[in-house]
């Protein structure tokens, strides 16, 4: 049997494919094409909406969004993963409540930056994701991001780092408010600031970033992505609930987030609930690790950076409860075929799994989970490899 590998495809080949499907649909060919990636998150997960710290990088698979301007105030969204016809709706009727499903998350971003103040103009998009949606990879702030870039420049705004910090804020205000998913921010900021060769250690007390160097491939090591397949959404309540322990957790110890907690034994000790006692464990653990992975990574330490992953995957699954059955088979399989650490990346509740592998050991540790899911009777995961990517940009 061989593997399910999922290809990032070249940018240039499905900017003009994008572009001749556009024109086919509209008549017109389109001012441009935008793409903007999904992510891994290496370590530090559900920290970000903690106020605490988070190292993602960008993937070779992105979202592409093709625009034409128009001149009636209708805007209109169609995708070549959709069937049917396209979206269609006014302008100045994108906000909460209005729009439903996939097209959310377009249709939120040109709302959020009319309500940034940006004179967003009609337009025609046609977007075509190569990051798989549902798989944890960050497709919808893809989504989000590759439309907020295509918005930008068909409204003749300059886009530089500034900006991209307030796309940032745009998309998560899109995908909580329109699309009803609150979160926390990570994705977006890599979406639109990742760079090639390097993570982004993101401090989202103030939003402060800085590119950590990551090359393992220098050392003959790969990072491999597993999407298992398994159902991850962030809208089905999950998510909402860890969020929501964590910040009664902040309410009764008297800090606005987690991050800003000092005596944090004496913190665990006095929180009344041992469920959220557990999660809080979870956030504080999980923080510190991302600090000791930027130095290990530093001193190209890769065995003590898996077995970080490995803490930060048990971590997840026991105290935070986010992991689940796929995913843990990705990792204890992986593992037990010479990976140096593993972990679940994302939300969770399903979606991808990271292994961080010797290269000569990755077809070996591949085609062991492959057989553990077969085994198990579950569809077939799909594997790809993480190059550090650059940030949403224009293609075409
Ligand atoms: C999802 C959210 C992020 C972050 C992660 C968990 O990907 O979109 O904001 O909270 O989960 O680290």
């Amino acid at each position: 049997m061989s593997l399910d590998h999922i290809d990032a495809g070249d940018p240039a080949t499905i900017a003009a494919s994008l572009a001749t499907r556009f024109t086919d649909q509209y008549g017109r060919a389109p001012d441009g094409v935008f793409a903007a990636p999904g992510r891994v998150n290496l370590i530090g997960e559900h920290t970000d909406y903690n106020g605490g710290l988070c190292l993602p990088i960008a993937l070779p698979h992105a979202t592409y969004a093709a625009v034409g301007r128009r001149d009636d105030g209708t805007v209109t969204v169609a995708s070549a993963q959709e069937e049917g016809s396209p979206f269609q709706g006014r302008l100045d009727e994108l906000g909460p409540g209005q729009v439903k499903g996939w097209v959310s998350y377009a249709a939120g971003v040109l709302w959020a930056l009319q309500e940034d103040g940006i004179d967003v103009p009609a337009l025609d998009i046609v977007v075509d994701s190569r990051v798989p949606v549902g798989s944890g990879l960050s497709s919808s702030a893809a989504l989000e991001c590759s439309v907020a870039l295509a918005a930008c420049a068909a409204a003749g705004v300059d886009v530089d780092d500034v900006l991209r910090q307030r796309l940032v804020k745009a998309c998560m205000r899109a995908e909580a408010e329109v699309a009803g998913a609150p979160t926390g921010g990570m994705d977006q900021t890599i979406s639109l600031l990742g760079r090639t060769e390097a993570a982004l250690l993101l401090d989202c007390r103030d939003w402060s970033t800085s590119q950590v160097p990551w090359d393992p491939s220098s050392a003959g090591i790969d990072l491999l992505v597993v999407d298992t397949r398994a159902a991850h959404a962030l809208v089905d309540g999950g998510y909402q609930a860890r969020r929501d322990d964590c910040e009664a957790a902040a309410a009764e110890l008297g800090v606005a987030l987690l991050r800003d907690v000092t005596d944090q034994p004496a913190a665990l000790r006095s929180l009344s609930d041992e469920r959220v006692r557990r999660r809080v464990r979870h956030v504080f653990s999980e923080i510190a690790r991302v600090g000791e992975a930027v130095e290990q990574i530093g001193a190209h330490a890769w065995e003590a950076l898996g077995r970080s992953f490995a803490a930060s995957h048990a971590s997840l699954r026991d105290d935070y409860e986010v992991s689940c059955e796929e995913l843990d088979v990705v990792v204890d399989t992986a593992m037990r075929h010479g990976a140096l650490g593993a972990r679940m990346t994302g939300g969770g509740f399903g979606g991808s799994a990271i292994v961080l592998v010797p290269h000569k050991e990755v077809e070996r540790v591949s085609a062991a989970v492959d057989d553990a899911f077969r085994a198990a009777g579950w569809p077939a995961p799909g594997f790809l490899t993480a190059p550090p990517s650059n940030g949403a940009r224009q293609v075409r």
